[in-house]
Parts: C-alpha cells; structure tokens; sequence
C-alpha cells in the first residue's frame, strides 16, 4: 500500500474524489498501517529523534512566542516542563520519510520538492493557539492523544501567510485581512469540529483551516506538507524570466539623480509593462502549468552566493 492508501485505507478514492485538495477529514486507524513509519525508531522517543536531528529546532510557546534552539538537544528542558511545543523541520533526513514524501509527490502529482516532513513533539496539557497556515498538510498523530478543533476558513481562503490572532505577524497588521484591510476573526469560527486523534490518526488539514490542538498526553505527530508556489506566483515567474531578457529591465534602477536619468528609468519600466502586455496575449497557459510541473529547484528566483 502506498502512503496515501496507508493514511486512507479504503476511503482513498474518497478522500481524492471529494475532499483533495479542499476539504478537510479525518481517518481513524491503527498505527501499524504505517508500515514503514511504525518502525522507525525515533518516533519511540523524543531524545532519540534528537539524536537523529541534532541541528536548529523551534519551540513554540502558548502565547504564540516562537525560538530557534541552535541544538535539539536544548529543546529537552522546554519540553519537558511542558513550556514549549518541539516543532522540526527536515525530517526527510530519515530515508522512510523521503521516501514517503517521494510517494506523496508521485500519487498527488506535485513536483517532490514542494513536498516536505515536519514534526510536533508536545508534553501533556500543551496547546496551539487558534490560527491558520498557507500550507496543504497531511498530519499522522504517532504517540499519545490530542485534541483538534478545526473550521473552514471562509474570511481569507487560500492565504499566503500563516495567521495567529493572539500574535499577528507584519502580513497581517493588527490582525486585518491583508487585501481587503477587513478585521479578521479572533476565535475559531462557530460551528467547528473538534476530533480526539489517536496513535494512528490521520487528519487532512487543509489550505488555510482554521485549527488549534491540546495534547491530552506526551504527544508526537508528523505533518507531510504540500506548499507549491501559487497561480499568480507561476505567472510572475515565466514573466520575470522573460522581462530578464531584456537587458533595461535587468538593470538596478540606481542612476535617479538627475531629471534625465529618472525619465529614462521611467521609460524603461513603462517599456517593461507594455511587454507584460504583450506576453499575456502570447504565453500559453498551458506551457506555465508544464513549467511548473517540470521544475526540480523551485521557481523562486534564488542564487547561491560564491
Ligand atoms: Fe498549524
């Protein structure tokens, strides 16, 4: 069984047919079902998968107050006490996660690498603020039990940013809607659903719902998530591409100090938008889609330094 098949069992189809990539559901099952997951060692103990992933983890603290630790191991004391939230990144250094991850990328039909594994290690009565995030994520609870509470998020569908209303961040100034400058809601919407996961529970959570846990126990899940870049954002690269190629449009606009300079700098962003366009009337839809399919490093336009 693959991954999907695993977390879905004989719901899969289901799952794809009505609730992929929009709805959210929650699937109760043994843990055993997880194969390869249910063996790996680091999931017994929180120390253990420490050892496996020595580098920087984040502890994320009940008032929404987020730290790196430069070592895992400094994560323990925190954990413990049940101050704190454990959450790692880059699980896919344990080979079963990558290649869950491949296997999600194939039946889903995403580019692998906007596919990722994280995970949540909280001790008992340790909660998650309401909030939302930008990302699609599939979250398989491994060790004890928690609480979900979860709604749509029918105020700003599909965000580009994560939301917590007791500690907004710069995207969502005094807790407002970034496009509309409308206030956003401070509690979970009425009319949520609240679920008990257990070892072995696979809980859909998608795009944008609105969501906060308490873990009634010592508690470790894992998320595989799903953050492909946005329509808008594969539009804006194939045009950047292009716009690169001319050499005006690659220029920094530096040279501002006199009058003549800047109306050339002008003219040459007015040159830049009479090409945009023209490419939206030439560059076929279809093409951008392949482009993205196709792509193996990201779209972001990024460059190692030398
Ligand atoms: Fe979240």
């Amino acid at each position: 069984m693959n991954i999907l098949q695993q977390m879905f069992g004989d719901q899969t189809e289901v799952f794809l047919d009505t609730c992929w990539p929009k709805r959210s559901y929650v699937a109760d099952g043994a843990m055993s079902r997880f194969t390869q997951l249910s063996a790996l060692e680091e999931f017994q103990d929180i120390r253990k998968l420490f050892n496996a992933l020595p580098g920087p983890v984040d502890l994320l603290f009940a008032g929404g107050k987020r730290i790196t630790v430069a070592r895992s191991a400094d994560a323990l004391a925190p954990y413990n006490d049940g101050a704190a939230m454990v959450y790692m990144k880059d699980l896919e250094a344990l080979p079963a996660i990558s290649l869950a991850c491949d296997e999600l990328a194939k039946i889903l039909d995403i580019p692998r690498h906007y596919v990722s594994c994280e995970a949540f290690a909280a001790n008992h009565g340790v909660e998650v603020a309401t909030h939302f995030d930008h990302e699609t994520n599939f979250m398989i609870q491994i060790k004890g039990e928690k609480t979900w509470r979860f709604a749509e998020n029918t105020s700003l569908p599909d965000p580009i940013y994560p939301f917590f209303p007791n500690n907004p961040n710069r995207f969502y100034q005094e807790g407002t809607h970034p496009y509309t400058g409308a206030k956003l809601p401070l509690t979970m919407p009425e009319g949520h659903e609240e679920r008990l996961v257990k070892p072995g529970t696979t809980t859909f959570m998608p795009r944008g719902y609105w969501h906060a846990t308490v873990a009634h126990e010592e508690s470790f899940s894992i998320g595989f998530v799903i953050n492909p870049p946005t329509v808008a954002d594969i539009i804006t690269y194939a045009l950047l591409d292009r716009l690169h190629g001319d050499e005006r449009l690659r220029a920094h606009p530096l040279d501002t100090l006199s009058e003549s300079a800047l109306q050339r700098i002008l003219g040459d962003i007015q040159s830049g938008l009479d090409e945009v366009a023209k490419l939206s009337r030439t560059l076929p839809a279809e093409a951008l889609l392949q482009r993205y399919k196709q792509s193996r490093k990201g779209n972001i336009r990024t460059l190692t330094s030398l």
